[in-house]
C-alpha cells in the first residue's frame, strides 16, 4: 500500500514584484515578459527566511490534514538551497513544528524535487516504515538569480508548498528520468578559499540556456504524460487536472494542445508567482484543494522537468475526504 494526499498548504513571501518593477532596473518590459512566459508578477523574500515559508506551509498542510506534527514518521524537504548548506532545513523545520521523527532528509532534485520526494515517500509506505509523511518544497530562487541578467531573473519567484501523506492507494504510478546534462541549466557552488584548489571567477548564480530547456521541456512533458497514461490504461480525457511545473505558459499550452484538452484542465498560477522550482506543483495543488476544485476519486497527473536534466510524472487519485 502506498499513500493518499490528505492535506495541502502553501506560503508565499509578502513582497510582490511586478514586471514593471523589474523594468525599472533591467532592459525589459511587462510586454516581453508576459508574452514570452505568462508571468505578470512574482513573490520575493525580504525579511522572511526560507524556514519561515516552510513552517507556514507545513502548518497549513498539517491543519488541513488534521494531523499533529508529533504523528509524522518522515519529513522530506525539497530545496535547491536552504538557509544553510548545513544543517539541512528539515532539521530546523521539524524543531519549529515540534515533530519528533528521526527520519528526515533534504533533497535537491531541482524543479522535479516534489515528484522525487513523492517517490521516496512511496518507498517508505510500501516498506511499512511510515504512516504519516510531510513533503515540503521551499525555494528561494531570488538568492541564486543574477539580478543583472534579464534572461533569467525575470522568470523566477520564491515560494513554498507542502503536502501531508498517509497510507492509502491514491498514488497510482510514477516515472522519473535523468539525462545527466548540466550545461543548459546549473548553479555553480560558492567558491571556498582553499589555497590548493584552483578558483574560478564564476559567481553562484543560476545559468540557463532558455531555448534548449524550452525545446527539451515541450517534447519531454508530452512524452512522459502519454507514457504514464498508457501505463495506467487511461485516456487523456480522464484526468480532472494536469498539474504541470509552472515555468512557462507556452510550454503548458503546447502540452495541452498536443493532448487535445481544455485550458481549465491545465491550471496556471505562474502569472502571479513565476517559477518557484520544486514548489510550483504543491502550491498549485493547494490552490485547487482550497478552492474546492478537487473531487474525490478524481484523477490528477503531476509533471515536472528541470535541472539534471530531469523529468518526473505521476498519477494520483484524489482521495481526501
Ligand atoms: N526582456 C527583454 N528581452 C529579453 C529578455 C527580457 N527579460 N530576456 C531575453 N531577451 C531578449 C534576448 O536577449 C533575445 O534578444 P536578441 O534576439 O536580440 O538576441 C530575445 O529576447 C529573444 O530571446 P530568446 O531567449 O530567444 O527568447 P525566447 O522566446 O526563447 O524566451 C525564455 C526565453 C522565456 C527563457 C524561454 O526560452 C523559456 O521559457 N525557456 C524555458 C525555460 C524554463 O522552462 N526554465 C525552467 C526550467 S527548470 C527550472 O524551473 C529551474
Amino acid at each position: 500500500m502506498s499513500f493518499n494526499i490528505i492535506g495541502t498548504g502553501r506560503a508565499l513571501p509578502k513582497k510582490c514584484v511586478t514586471n514593471d518593477m523589474l523594468a525599472s532596473f533591467l532592459d525589459t518590459s511587462d510586454e516581453w515578459i508576459y508574452t514570452r512566459t505568462g508571468i505578470k508578477e512574482r513573490r520575493i523574500l525580504t525579511d522572511e527566511s526560507l524556514l519561515d515559508l516552510a513552517y507556514e506551509c507545513s502548518l497549513a498542510a498539517l491543519e488541513n490534514a488534521g494531523v499533529a506534527a508529533e504523528e509524522l514518521d518522515l519529513i522530506i524537504f525539497s530545496t535547491l538551497q536552504g538557509d544553510y548548506i548545513s544543517p539541512s532545513l528539515c532539521c530546523l523545520l521539524s524543531k519549529r513544528l515540534g515533530a519528533v521523527c528521526g527520519r528526515q532528509l533534504d533533497i535537491n532534485m531541482g524543479c522535479s524535487g516534489f515528484i522525487y520526494a513523492l517517490d521516496i515517500a512511496d518507498s517508505y509506505f510500501r516498506a511499512d516504515k511510515a504512516q504519516k509523511v510531510l513533503v515540503v518544497c521551499a525555494e528561494a530562487m531570488s538568492r541564486i538569480s543574477d539580478w543583472t541578467d534579464r534572461s533569467t531573473c525575470v522568470l523566477f519567484g520564491d515560494g513554498a508548498g507542502a503536502v501531508v501523506l498517509e497510507k492509502g492507494d491514491g498514488f497510482k504510478a510514477i516515472n522519473l528520468t535523468v539525462d545527466g546534462a548540466y550545461e543548459d541549466l546549473y548553479v555553480p557552488i560558492p567558491q571556498g578559499n582553499c589555497p590548493y584548489s584552483p578558483h574560478s571567477d564564476e559567481e553562484g548564480f543560476l545559468k540557463m540556456n532558455g531555448q534548449d530547456i524550452y525545446i527539451f521541456a515541450v517534447s519531454a512533458v508530452v512524452r512522459e504524460i502519454n507514457a504514464i497514461l498508457e501505463q495506467e490504461g487511461i485516456t487523456p480525457d480522464e484526468p480532472d487536472y494536469y498539474i504541470l511545473h509552472q515555468a512557462n505558459t507556452r510550454i503548458i499550452d503546447s502540452a495541452r494542445k498536443k493532448l487535445k484538452q481544455p485550458a481549465e484542465k491545465f491550471p496556471v498560477n505562474l502569472d502571479r508567482f513565476g517559477n518557484t522550482s520544486s514548489a510550483t506543483i504543491p502550491i498549485m495543488l493547494d490552490e485547487l484543494n482550497r478552492a474546492g476544485k478537487l473531487k474525490n476519486g478524481g484523477k490528477l497527473i503531476f509533471c515536472s522537468f528541470g535541472a539534471g536534466l530531469t523529468t518526473g510524472v505521476c498519477a494520483i487519485e484524489w482521495t481526501k475526504q
